[in-house]
């Protein structure tokens, strides 16, 4: 079973704890030992020169020159009592001028081993230490305590007592501390996984919230425990996500059901004029005034899926636009072209404002779209006797510019940020044009989203909009077009023949059926 997140958090922090708990105590221990070494050599120097002494006294006592075999032999050490819980023993060895071992005391089986180079150097005064293991007794330390006086021979004490004494403290301690520091780990292991929980909890919190979460309660939101942490910023990022998830899926059940309805509207038209017309026997004038009716309804439903098909193409990232090398100026004039009996009909002025000739990189027909689809919306949101002006530069930081204005009714500022979206329609619009789908402009964003450019919108209320559609240069074109005169010229020149030769492109298919939204 894998394990969950806290016990590994804490089995992290444990495992460090651990590691740096041992090395600390390590450390201290082996300071310690230093410590506690020193201490023993400083011990047993005290008691090499008092033994020293008790031996030149006894030698003194029996009129003796040189230390002889009854020196300490005769005193029993193993009669002094211990200190603490230790039974320390004293061991002493006796070394005469020639290096020669003359008596040892009798708790020794036989003499310490003895080293000569450090007799020698005793013999020279000075004292040494050495550590050396005795079958039988174990491991001891050991003092050469030089007797230099000028009534004597020179000679050695040796005077050795058990490392034990040492190592059994020092024994002791680590054990007492491996003792703390496992009493220690354990605390912390339960304290860390009662602090992981306690961390982790918020996040325990957000999954729980998160499985209770379903498309129908979108809207409800985490608390924010609002504490400027790390948790809380998590939630806080969570809640946004939730609420991009909530507008979509609103969207989505509002695109549906418009979808729906905008479909069932002329199906139900169509139904309701076949029953009627197939009540009774009619002329053939009215048959076929049924079916020019017939007609409108079915051309205004295909329209309308071929619009929702394209949109959910671009959605899926399918509708990939072709790119033809196209002079913007001629898309100006055609859109003028087919719109201008609408702008008759209307009574409306229509200004072109294209100075300069345009080159850009695009989907003709798509491009063509969008003009037609803002001009047609400029013609039709204008009241009788207004004024519609298309303009067209290119921007210093490399985007062809189409601006479509209008005199117009305008658009209330609560429904700007909504044009674009699928089926939005503000309601002035809604009585004024009720064949609109409000598919338009949103199918115009798709298509300049697709050319890497966009769309935007200026308006006031009463007055007039400005729809304005930027897209973006190739940076060959841009600095052709951008250096005046031949530069231009000679670019307009070479396209010319692969504009005459563009294709019918895929978008054709689509927009044949679309024009006049
Ligand atoms: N030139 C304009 N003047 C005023 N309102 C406009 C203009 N263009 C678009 N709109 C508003 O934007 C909405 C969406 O436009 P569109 O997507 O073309 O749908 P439709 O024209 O079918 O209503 C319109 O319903 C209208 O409210
Ligand atoms: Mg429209």
């Amino acid at each position: 079973m894998p394990l969950s997140f806290r016990s590994r958090l804490t089995a992290w922090y444990i495992a460090v704890l651990a590691t740096l708990l041992a090395g600390a105590a390590t450390l201290i221990i082996l300071i310690l030992q230093g410590m506690a070494e020193r201490r023993l050599d400083a011990t047993l120097w005290v008691l090499g020169a008092t033994e020293a002494e008790g031996v030149v006294a006894r030698l003194r006592d029996r009129g003796l020159r040189a230390p002889d075999d009854a020196t300490v032999s005769d005193i029993d050490y193993r009669m002094l009592p211990g200190y603490g819980a230790f039974r320390i023993q004293k061991y002493v060895t006796v070394v005469n001028r020639e290096g020669r071992i003359v008596d040892f005391s009798i708790n020794l089986p036989k003499p310490l081993p003895i080293s000569d180079e450090l007799v020698r150097r005793a013999m020279r005064g000075e004292i040494g230490y050495q550590t050396a293991d005795v079958p039988d007794v174990g491991r001891l330390r050991m003092i050469y305590i030089p007797v230099l006086r000028p009534q004597f021979e020179p000679f050695v004490v040796i005077v050795a007592v058990p490392t034990e004494f040492v190592g059994a403290e020092i024994g002791t301690l680590s054990r007492r501390i491996a003792a703390i520091i496992i009493a220690v780990l354990v605390l912390a292991g339960v304290s860390g996984l009662l602090l992981a929980r306690r961390a982790l909890r918020p996040i325990s919190e957000i999954s729980l919230a998160v499985q209770r979460l379903t498309e129908r309660n979108l809207h409800e939101r985490l608390p924010e425990p609002r504490t400027g942490d790390e948790i809380d910023e998590l939630v806080k990022v969570f809640n946004q996500l939730l609420a991009r998830l909530d507008h979509a899926f609103d969207a989505q059940r509002r695109f549906t059901a418009d979808a729906s309805h905008e479909l069932c509207t002329p199906l139900t038209v169509l139904k309701g004029e076949t029953e009627v017309a197939l009540l009774e026997r009619r002329t053939p004038e009215e048959y076929e005034a049924l079916l020019r009716s017939n007609l409108e309804e079915i051309e205004r439903l295909s329209r309308l899926a071929a619009n929702l098909l394209l949109l959910a193409r671009s959605d899926a990232g399918e509708q990939q636009i072709v790119k033809d090398l196209i002079v913007l100026n001629d898309l100006i004039a055609e859109a003028c072209a087919r719109l201008s009996p609408l702008a008759k009909e209307r009574e409306i002025e229509v200004y072109v404002n294209a100075p300069q000739l345009i080159l850009l990189e695009g989907d003709r027909l798509a491009l063509e779209h969008v003009i037609m689809n803002l001009l047609s919306n400029a013609l039709r949101y204008t009241p009788r006797g207004g004024q519609v002006s298309i303009e067209a530069a290119l921007t210093a930081d490399g985007f062809a510019r189409l601006d479509v204005c209008d005199t117009g009714i305008g658009i209330p500022p609560e429904a700007l940020p909504h044009i674009f979206e699928r089926f939005y329609r503000a309601d002035n619009a809604r009585a004024r044009e009720p064949q609109g789908s409000g598919l338009g402009l949103a199918i115009c964003q798709a298509i300049a989203k697709a050319h890497g450019g966009r769309i935007e919108v200026e308006s006031e209320l009463g007055k007039g909009s400005r729809f304005t559609l930027f897209i973006p240069l190739a940076p060959a074109l841009h600095s052709a077009q951008t250096h005046e005169g031949k530069g231009c010229a000679s670019v307009c020149a070479a396209q010319e023949e692969r504009i005459a030769e563009s294709p019918a492109r895929r978008w054709m298919k689509v927009f044949s059926s679309l024009l006049h939204l």
